[in-house]
């Protein structure tokens, strides 16, 4: 039987019981699989991964080792959640990397978004390279791959992901959730007990905020849009609207507009807000979001965020604009 293919009988997970089922399942199919080995996890803090590394602990508690590497180019928060979350309170085996300063070393002065795309991509790689030679004893490589992920490896999909690893690491594959549908594993993700703000995370670019700080990246300038990305996403929860956008960030470009604050010429990026309705990504339309909850995110980012002096509403739907900006 091939074991990348779904069979027609498997049900769908759509209940805390049927996760269940499928979580005790998989713990006896990986235990047998392990052993007392080693397996190593690139762990992103995305759903994928972390429902796969919340699994394993479950199932072979420290022989999993996770190593989660900050690019320097996550949201607000996010780095700090995986270490909370995994380290402190799944007492995980959690090697932390914060190669922010060498991903944006190399980023300097990079303007053309493919050529960044592969910097980070490549990047990743090396960095997790390095550290998996560090460590000794590791047979395993765990993967969030799932089902889409191999029906889409036809060749539709053209974006890589960061994360990729490269295919001569010499490791055999352990991936639990690759027979699962996206909304499966986020079931299969509660049921292990990850947080909601976890499991229910918006898809998010392996490049991160690399592709919304337009341009060149400089560090200034990615702050900003971070603080501002997290003034957005805290109005958006606060406003129930991350229940119905399915995708929603800020991109700043690299130019500045005049303006005044505190009577004074303040020269600043604007921010771009984008908040897009999907179901598949080929194509999306554009949410209605409230005029007044706009002027509201608009007043708190000028005011909050340092260099941005401008807030813009992108009502561009894919086609003909993409989703991301690069
Ligand atoms: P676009 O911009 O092509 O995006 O309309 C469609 C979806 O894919 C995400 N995206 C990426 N995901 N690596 C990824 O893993 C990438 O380089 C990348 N570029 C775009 C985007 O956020 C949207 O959900």
């Amino acid at each position: 039987m091939d074991s990348n293919k779904r069979p027609e009988s498997m049900a769908r997970i759509t209940t805390p019981e049927l996760a269940e089922a499928f979580i005790a399942e998989q713990i006896a199919a990986v235990k047998a699989q392990v052993g007392d080995k080693k397996v190593l996890l690139a762990l992103s803090g995305g759903v994928d991964s972390s429902v796969v590394a919340a699994l394993l602990i479950k199932a072979i508690g420290k022989q999993l080792v996770c190593v989660h590497v900050n690019h320097g180019l996550m949201r607000k928060g996010e780095s700090e959640q995986v270490i909370e979350v995994f380290r402190n309170q799944l007492d995980a085996n959690l090697i932390y990397i914060d190669a922010t300063d060498r991903f944006l070393d190399l980023l300097k002065d990079v303007a053309e978004p493919e050529k960044k795309r592969k910097i980070i991509g490549g990047e990743f790689i090396k960095v997790f390279d390095e550290e998996a030679s560090k460590l000794e004893g590791i047979s395993f490589l765990a993967q969030g791959t799932i089902y889409p992920d191999i029906l889409e490896s036809d060749g539709v999909k053209a974006h890589h992901n960061v994360g990729g690893l490269p295919e001569d690491m010499q490791f055999e594959l352990v991936e639990p959730v690759k027979l699962l549908y996206k909304d499966e594993v986020r079931v299969v993700g509660k049921a292990l007990g990850l947080p909601a703000s976890m499991v229910d995370r918006q898809p998010f670019p392996g490049p991160g905020l690399g592709v919304r700080c337009l341009g060149a990246i400089t560090r200034d300038r990615l702050n900003a849009l971070r603080e501002a990305d997290a003034i957005l996403r805290e109005e958006f929860e606060k406003n129930g609207l991350n229940q119905t956008v399915w995708q929603y960030f800020i991109a700043v470009p690299d130019m500045k507009s005049v303006g005044v604050k505190d009577d004074k010429r303040y020269e600043g990026w604007p921010a771009i807000i984008r908040a897009v309705n999907t179901t598949d990504a080929m194509s999306a339309t554009i949410e209605e979001i409230p005029y007044a909850l706009l002027h509201h995110i608009t007043a708190r980012i000028t005011a909050e965020v340092e260099g941005i002096n401008r807030v813009l509403y992108d009502l561009t739907p894919k086609p003909i604009g993409t989703i991301e900006w690069e």
